[in-house]
């Protein structure tokens, strides 16, 4: 692990493991094996954006999707998506917002590119068919936390992932793009600093394929997933991240993981979320004595950061001993409630709660990671034909703090440029050296569902809003306890998805542990102000064995 900007290194405790570079043992030589141009793996904006763009600059892209297509965060994603073209905005606006939000972490140049570019990739997207709302005037646009302008486009009310799903569905089928479901991505295959494939298991045959390719794009999302309470889809596993740092990729500011404020608390319900736009159109938080509260602690009061409400909520909750506040709308029209927000209305109707009549309890999940695969601006990670855009991805936009509905903009953008750098780099050959690993052992027994369960205990305990250094500790045991399972080879997907999140676990808690101060998303009891010499990015990069050891 290191700390970039040569300002210091930092030695963990040796919870930086030498891991394995293979979570399971096979030969490349037995298996059947598959070239092709450009693989994109992830079925979000992300993916099937940048796969639509190759596939229109006539390459041959296969698409590989863990489950079905359309089972992403993309897919679930209420709010909208920010972009600077409303009269009164401006990307030099947009930009500033998100540096605020971002805490002093985010890259300026790639928050930049991100602010000039995403009014044009929004508008591609309407002209392959995206209906985001609109009212007399154009796009309606709205505000959400920490935005000073209304700058969020939002379709079908609450539904913009789901439209924008449907849109880039719909013309990679035209295309006639292959999207493979039901295939898992175990590893990458990278010899002397270039990646040349992966090995994916087709769990519809339940066999062991080879990709190889020109480039690789990872597009697979987050990690929600290491917590038990969490907006994202079951996929949310961090497979991207861990296969990347497996193989060699710098990783960063895993420790800035962000807790939506608002989603749903009903005793047995699912943890849906109930999107920031709700509290953008005038709804009130309220604590359990029905007293609003945000104006005590910061002056944008509903629409602070999303940090600041969370941590507010965790607070309100601790005063009053309840696991949850509540979120008034009550005194909005009900028939613009139910025409603006569909999905949740609909939803919170089919559990027994009127919105309209009655307060929506509330607490916060885990929702976005803003750290991920290191990468610079235009997608290239620190390994040679591979790529990330999107929540996988770590290219400095959303610093210690994500502005809200800055991540599907996000895949847009740096999709489209992944496209524009791959597509003026000579094509190159692609490569086929022999992989294999025969080092892992086998296990019996392990119960890989409790061991989920277990791991995200900790998250929850330890590794959620708020952080305190006894917790950290003790989550740290937790994962270093478990370290002996990375000699053991993963015999099924389930398995596979815990190695990867307890590889990731582990890094978040290194990263969150080693950052001795407060910021952004990262918040410490024992450090609770930001400190200026922690202004710094924490690099983590797996200690690289001599390759040759492996094929
Ligand atoms: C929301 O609708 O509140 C989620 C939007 C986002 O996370 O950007």
């Amino acid at each position: 692990m290191r700390i970039n900007k040569s300002w210091g290194s930092w030695q963990g405790r040796g919870a930086c493991p030498v891991t394995g570079l293979y979570i399971l043992n096979f030969d490349t030589r037995q298996l059947p094996s598959e070239a092709v141009d450009y693989l994109v793996v992830g079925s979000g904006i992300a993916g099937l954006y940048t796969a639509y763009l190759l596939a229109r600059s006539g390459r041959r892209v296969v698409v590989v999707t863990k489950k079905m297509v359309e089972n992403t965060s993309t897919e679930r994603a209420q709010g909208g998506i920010a972009a600077a073209i409303g009269a009164s905005d401006s990307p030099l606006l947009h930009l500033q917002d998100t540096l605020r939000a971002g805490a002093g972490l985010c890259d300026p140049e790639a928050v930049q590119v991100l602010v000039t570019e995403g009014p044009y990739r929004v508008r591609h997207l309407v002209g392959m068919g995206a209906r985001f709302d609109r009212t007399d005037g154009g796009f309606a646009l709205v505000r959400e936390g920490a935005h000073r302008q209304r700058r969020i486009l939002y379709a079908g009310g609450d539904a913009t992932g789901a439209e924008i799903q449907r849109t880039l569905c719909r013309q990679v089928n035209e295309m006639k793009i292959p999207v493979l479901e039901n295939h898992f991505v175990v590893d990458l295959l990278v010899a002397h600093g270039q990646c040349c494939g992966a090995l994916v298991l087709d769990e519809t045959a339940n066999r062991l394929l080879v990709f190889r390719s020109r480039v690789i794009i990872l597009t697979s999302g987050g990690a929600g997933q290491l917590f038990r309470q969490t907006t994202n889809p079951p996929v949310a596993t961090g497979d991207g991240i861990a296969v990347a740092f497996r193989a060699g990729a710098e990783v960063a500011d895993l420790e800035f993981i962000q807790f939506h404020p608002t989603v749903l608390a009903l005793a047995d319900g699912p943890p849906f979320l109930i999107s920031e736009a709700v509290r953008g159109e005038g709804g009130i938080l309220r604590n359990a004595s029905g007293k609003p509260f945000m104006s005590r602690y910061h002056p944008d009061g509903e629409l602070a950061p999303r940090d600041v409400v969370t941590r507010a909520i965790l607070a309100e909750m601790r005063a009053t001993g309840t696991d949850s506040v509540f979120l008034d709308v009550t005194h909005l029209p009900a028939d613009k409630l139910r025409r603006r927000f569909p999905t949740i209305a609909q939803t919170c109707t089919a559990l027994g709660l009127d919105i309209c009549r009655e307060c929506i309890p509330v607490a916060p999940a885990a929702h976005y990671m803003m750290g991920g695969v290191r990468t610079n601006l235009y997608g290239e990670t620190t390994i040679e034909n591979l790529y990330a855009c999107g929540e996988v991805a770590c290219a400095g936009v959303h610093g210690a703090n994500r502005l809200a509905s800055n991540s599907l903009v996000d895949g847009l953008v740096f999709g489209g440029r992944i496209v524009e750098r791959v597509l003026t780099r000579s094509q190159g050959t692609i490569s086929d050296p022999d992989f294999s690993c025969a080092l892992l052992r086998a296990t019996a027994g392990i119960d890989y569902g409790a061991l989920r369960s277990a791991l995200q205990e900790q998250m929850d305990l330890n590794l959620g809003p708020i952080r305190e250094p006894s917790g950290l500790e003790q989550a740290l045991r937790f994962f270093e306890d478990h370290q002996y399972l990375h000699e053991c080879a993963a015999p099924h997907t389930e398995a596979m998805e815990v190695h990867n999140l307890l590889q990731l676990g582990l890094l978040v808690t290194e990263a969150a542990a080693a950052r001795r101060e407060s910021r952004g998303g990262h918040y410490r009891t024992d450090y609770p102000q930001p400190r200026e010499c922690w202004r710094k990015n924490l690099l983590f990069q797996r200690v690289r064995r001599d390759e040759q050891d492996y094929y």
